[in-house]
C-alpha cells in the first residue's frame, strides 16, 4: 500500500497506536454508528479534508469516520504538545491519513505543517483554534480557492472567526461546533475539568484535598473544573470579570476573589478563560513557595510567561516530566506545567473518549451537511443546525439505554400558544 504524505515521529508506533484508537473507539458508540451509516452512502466522496486537531486517539476515530465518507484528509497538529506519536503514526499506517505533527514540534514546525495541509488544496477546513483559518487568510489566500467551509472545535476559535468576520475578513463559511449545546455542556465542561485534574495530578502527584486551587475564568470550562476540585477536597477559589458568573460561583458556594488577593492563598492555579495575561508579574510575585502553574486555555498566554522568566534567578527545566521548575532570588520556587500550555493534553490525553463521541460526532455530521448546504450559505460564523445538537444527544442517550419524554400533541399546542 503507497502510504500518504507525511512527517511523523515514527510510524514504527503504528501497533501502539491501533491499540488505543481502538481503546478510545469503545466509548465512542454514537460516532461509530455515523461511521457505518457514512460507509454506505459515502457522503464525503472526492472531497479532500484538512484539518488541524489534537492528534489523539478520538481525533484519529473522527478521521476514520471521514474517511468513510469517502473524503482524502490531511492532519496538522492544533498545538505543538498535543501530538500522541503513536496514534499519528498508525494513522497514516492504518487509516490513510496524511498526518504532518509530532509532540514536542517547534513554532516554525508547527507553523510549517499548518502550510502543508492547506497545500492540499482542501475542499473543507476543520479548525481547531483557528489557526488553520488564519494562517490561510493572512499568509497563503490563493490557498483558500476552492474551499467551501469548515468547522470551528473551540471556544478561542470562535472568537477569533467572530472578529474576523465583524472586520469583513472572513471569506469563508465556518461552522461554530464550539458553540452547539453537546459540545459545550459536555466536552468543555466534563471533559476539561477530568482531564486537567488528571494532567496536573500525572506532572505533579500533587495532594488536592484540602489544598486551595484557584481556577480562572467560570465559563464552561471554568464550572467543570472547580467541580472537580471541590470534588477532590479542595478548597475553590474562583476569579472572574463577568458579574454575572461571579455571582453565580457565589451562589455554588465558592469562594471568588481577585487574582490580587487569590494569588497569595493558592497551592494551584489553573487558567481557562480564553483571555492573555490572567496570571501577571504581581502575582507571581507574591505565590506561595511550591506553587503549581497550569493553563486549559486554549493559547499559552494566560500566564505571563516572560514574567515568569524574568522574575526567576533559575530555571529546572523537566524537574519532572511536563514540569518546570522556576526559582527566586529568596529562593521560592513555582512550578510550570506543560510550559503554560493545554495542560489536560500535555500532560493528560486530552478528554476521555465518551465525551469527545458527541463533539466529533457533531464534527462529523457538520462535516457531512457543509458538503451538501455550502453553496447556501455566505462567509461568516454559521451556527449547527439545532437538529444535529438534538440528534447527536438522542443518539448519546439511546447508546446508555435512557429514554425520555416525548411532548404530547396537547403539551405542544399549549406550548405554541398564548391564548389561555
Ligand atoms: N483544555 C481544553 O481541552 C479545552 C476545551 C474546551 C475549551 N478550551 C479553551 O478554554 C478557554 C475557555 O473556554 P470556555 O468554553 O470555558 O469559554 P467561556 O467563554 O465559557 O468562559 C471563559 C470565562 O473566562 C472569563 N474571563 C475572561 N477574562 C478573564 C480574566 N482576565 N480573569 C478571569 N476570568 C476571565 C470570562 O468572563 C468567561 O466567563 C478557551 O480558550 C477555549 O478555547 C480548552
Amino acid at each position: 500500500m503507497t502510504l500518504p504524505s507525511h512527517e511523523v515521529a515514527d510510524l514504527g508506533l503504528a501497533g501502539a497506536g491501533v491499540r488505543r484508537v481502538a481503546w478510545a473507539e469503545r466509548s465512542m458508540p454514537v460516532l461509530r454508528s455515523v461511521r457505518e451509516r457514512f460507509a454506505q452512502q459515502r457522503p464525503l466522496d472526492g472531497l479532500r479534508v484538512a484539518a488541524c486537531l489534537h492528534v489523539t486517539a478520538e481525533t484519529a476515530n473522527l478521521l476514520r469516520v471521514l474517511r468513510a465518507g469517502g473524503a482524502q484528509v490531511w492532519l496538522a497538529a492544533s498545538n505543538p504538545l498535543s501530538t500522541q506519536d503513536d496514534t499519528a503514526a498508525a494513522l497514516v499506517t492504518e487509516y490513510g491519513v496524511a498526518v504532518h505533527a509530532w509532540a514536542g514540534m517547534d513554532t516554525a514546525a508547527y507553523d510549517r505543517n499548518l502550510v502543508t495541509v492547506l497545500e492540499a488544496r482542501p475542499h473543507l477546513l476543520l479548525d481547531d483554534g483557528c489557526d488553520l483559518v488564519n494562517t490561510a487568510h493572512a499568509d497563503r489566500p490563493e490557498l483558500l480557492e476552492g474551499v467551501l467551509g469548515g468547522c470551528e472545535q473551540t471556544t478561542t476559535g470562535v472568537i477569533r472567526l467572530r472578529r474576523m468576520s465583524a472586520e469583513g475578513e472572513l471569506r469563508l463559511p465556518m461552522v461554530a461546533v464550539n458553540d452547539t449545546r453537546t459540545k459545550r455542556m459536555f466536552d468543555n465542561r466534563y471533559g476539561t475539568g477530568q482531564s486537567t485534574v488528571d494532567g496536573i495530578l500525572r506532572a505533579t502527584n500533587t495532594l488536592l484535598a484540602g489544598r486551595t486551587v484557584v481556577v480562572a475564568g467560570f465559563g464552561y470550562c471554568g464550572r467543570g473544573l472547580a467541580e472537580r476540585f471541590r470534588g477532590m477536597g479542595s478548597n475553590v477559589v474562583v476569579t472572574e470579570v463577568d458579574p454575572v458568573k461571579a455571582l453565580d460561583a457565589v451562589m455554588q458556594g465558592y469562594t471568588v476573589a481577585t487574582m490580587d488577593t487569590a494569588a497569595a492563598a493558592g497551592d494551584v492555579f489553573v487558567t481557562a478563560t480564553g483571555n492573555r495575561d490572567v496570571i501577571r508579574r504581581e502575582h507571581l510575585a507574591v505565590m506561595r513557595d511550591g506553587a503549581i502553574l497550569a493553563n486549559s486555555g486554549h493559547f499559552d498566554l494566560e500566564i505571563d510567561l516572560n514574567a515568569l522568566d524574568s522574575l526567576s534567578v533559575a530555571v529546572d527545566r523537566g524537574v519532572r516530566e511536563q514540569a518546570d521548575e522556576y526559582v527566586f532570588a529568596d529562593g521560592r520556587r513555582l512550578l510550570l506545567l506543560s510550559e503554560g500550555r493545554l495542560v489536560n493534553l500535555g500532560a493528560a490525553e486530552g478528554h476521555p473518549a465518551a465525551v469527545m463521541d458527541m463533539s466529533f460526532a457533531v464534527q462529523a455530521l457538520t462535516t457531512e451537511w457543509l458538503a451538501r448546504e455550502h453553496g447556501a450559505l455566505a462567509p461568516g460564523v454559521v451556527d449547527v443546525p439545532e437538529e444535529t445538537d438534538n440528534e447527536v444527544a438522542r443518539l448519546e442517550l439511546a447508546s446508555l439505554g435512557v429514554g425520555i419524554d416525548v411532548l404530547t400533541p396537547g403539551q405542544e399546542d399549549y406550548l405554541n400558544s398564548w391564548r389561555p
